[in-house]
């Protein structure tokens, strides 16, 4: 069960008929981990064959269909939104929770009606999901051709190639090297406006409860010149904002030849040097290696936005050791008062929070409700534990919490949650924002909505703007999701 309280929902439903390459339907769990549908239109390149896509998971694995479509383009196919005339289906999957995998389930059983209408389609499932049950899925989902981790999609157009011989093919080889560095992503869902820049792979933590290290690797950067350059180009192409993705940004680390190494905030400085028309986000940010030096960045760059989300999980420091996150309670509330010292007591603030975790008293489970009393978050994301097969918890923990008593806890989280969102964006009333327009509004298109460098997202009158356009407005009401505006 998962709950999102991000604000910036509106934003994926509005790119839906804009300029697109591929479909997807996108089913967030991470930083923009909001439940959307994101689906985009059909290229006509003329190409012989064509590709659907669905996506599930966080941004890395949206980022990750990006780099999957250009593949597929250089090998000859053009993007349509119609699974009927595709010649290969993908899902690219998640598996941070059990409902996460159990939704790709759900679809693959529909697609396999499609697939008993038409044979010769080819299915394919990626991801965290095909990594981690690698050939199983053969055996498990009979209609599935090809499964393909998350590292090996260069391989793609040969593996296709396997099975156009009537072979079914996998390749779930994870590296310690690969960051798809010189591949030029496709677009998907695109507003023209904000775009993902992926600056990093896998994940060297080893927090218990998470499959992530598992589906994704070990850790490593990618090269600052490709950043700088995929930046770049996005800037000629019009765009305006960035978000750089990693599972944990801070430890961004890359070193050149001459021996220099870049840390990560001096690739943010980098960033937001190369224009100050350009929006610098990043996520996410884990408590333990966020460091001065990154708040300080941010608060000299103008345009590096006021946004940190700095996932807590538990505000007892008991579950953070089971955790193995490595804080404790007091490590995590004296980075949010830095960041509060060093940016501003503006700053925005997000977290994920997982209730019912192994082990979990009534006593450690109101520690993390006052942790929320006392930080405030602006959104959160909030699940009810899920245990992974073969993770570090499932091995040395039982998952002892009742369905029930979790997602009673997990329901006063919400509570909270939905409180101090409201709360906070009361605060803003009266206040006047610079905000960039990401295009119409949810609900009307005589309504636009953009969003403040703290990550508020502000529908105004539109008026003459267009999105793209950067301009002040004057919060006037809200509501506890979205600020109402007009422009000043
Ligand atoms: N790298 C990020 C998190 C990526 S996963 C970080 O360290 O913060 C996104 C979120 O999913 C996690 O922050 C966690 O709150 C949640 N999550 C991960 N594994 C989970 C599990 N087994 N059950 C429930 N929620 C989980
Ligand atoms: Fe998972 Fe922890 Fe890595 Fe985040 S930092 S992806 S929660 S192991
Ligand atoms: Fe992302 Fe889900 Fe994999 S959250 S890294 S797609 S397990």
């Amino acid at each position: 069960m998962a709950y999102s309280l991000y604000l910036c929902s509106l934003n994926f439903v509005l790119t839906m008929n804009l300029i697109s390459d591929i479909n997807i339907i996108s089913q967030d769990t991470s930083p923009a981990q909001a439940d959307n549908v994101r689906t985009t239109g059909d290229s006509n390149t003329g190409k012989k064959r064509k590709l659907y896509i669905e996506s599930y998971g966080c941004q890395m694995n949206f980022a990750d269909s990006e780099i999957v479509s250009s593949v597929m383009f250089d090998a000859g196919y053009d993007t349509t939104s119609n699974i009927d005339e595709a010649d290969v289906v993908f899902l690219n999957t998640c598996s941070i929770r059990d409902n996460a995998e159990q939704k790709v389930r759900h679809r693959l059983f529909h697609i396999n009606n499609a697939k008993n209408r038409r044979p010769e389609m080819v299915v394919g499932v990626l991801g965290c999901m095909a990594e981690r049950l690698k050939s199983k899925f053969l055996d498990e989902e009979k209609m599935v051709d090809l499964v393909v981790g998350p590292d090996s999609y260069r391989t793609l157009p040969a593996l296709l190639n396997e099975v156009d011989e009537g072979q079914k093919a996998v390749n779930v080889f994870l590296s310690r090297e690969e960051t798809y560095a010189d591949i030029t992503p496709i677009r998907l869902n695109n507003n023209g406006v904000t775009a993902f820049i992926s600056i990093m792979r896998g994940c060297d933590n080893m927090c218990s409860f998470c499959v992530v290290p598992y589906t994704r690797g070990r850790e490593r950067s990618r090269d600052l010149p490709s950043i700088l350059n995929e930046a770049s180009e996005l800037i000629n192409q019009g765009f305006k904002e960035v978000t750089l993705l990693g599972q944990n940004v801070d430890s961004y680390k890359w070193e050149n030849e001459h021996g220099n190494v870049i840390n990560f905030a001096l690739l943010l400085e980098q960033v937001a040097l190369l224009s100050p028309l350009l929006r610098v986000r990043f996520s996410t940010s884990h408590p333990k290696d966020i460091t001065d030096d990154v708040l300080y960045t941010m608060a000299r760059y103008e345009n590096i936005c006021n946004n940190i989300h700095l996932p807590a999980q538990s505000g007892s420091s008991s579950v953070l050791k089971r955790m193995n996150r490595t804080y404790d309670r007091e490590w995590y509330l004296e980075r949010v008062q830095a960041i509060r010292r060093i940016i501003g007591p503006d700053c925005g603030i997000s977290t994920d929070i997982i209730a019912g975790f192994c082990g979990e008293t009534e006593e450690e489970h109101q520690d993390t409700l006052s942790l929320m009393h006392q930080v405030k978050y602006d959104y959160g994301y909030l699940f009810a534990y899920s245990e992974r097969p073969n993770t570090p918890a499932a091995k040395k923990y039982i998952d002892d919490v009742p369905e029930d008593v979790k997602n009673r806890r997990l329901t006063e989280i919400i509570t909270i949650q939905r409180q101090s969102s409201h709360e906070s964006n009361l605060r803003d009333i009266g206040k006047t924002y610079e905000i960039l327009v990401e295009g119409y509004s949810k609900k009307s298109e005589d309504f636009l909505q953009g969003r403040t460098s703290n990550n508020k997202v502000v529908v105004f009158p539109k008026k003459h703007y267009q999105k793209g356009d950067y301009l002040e407005v004057k919060v006037l009401d809200c509501t506890s999701a979205t600020l109402l505006g007009e422009s000043i």
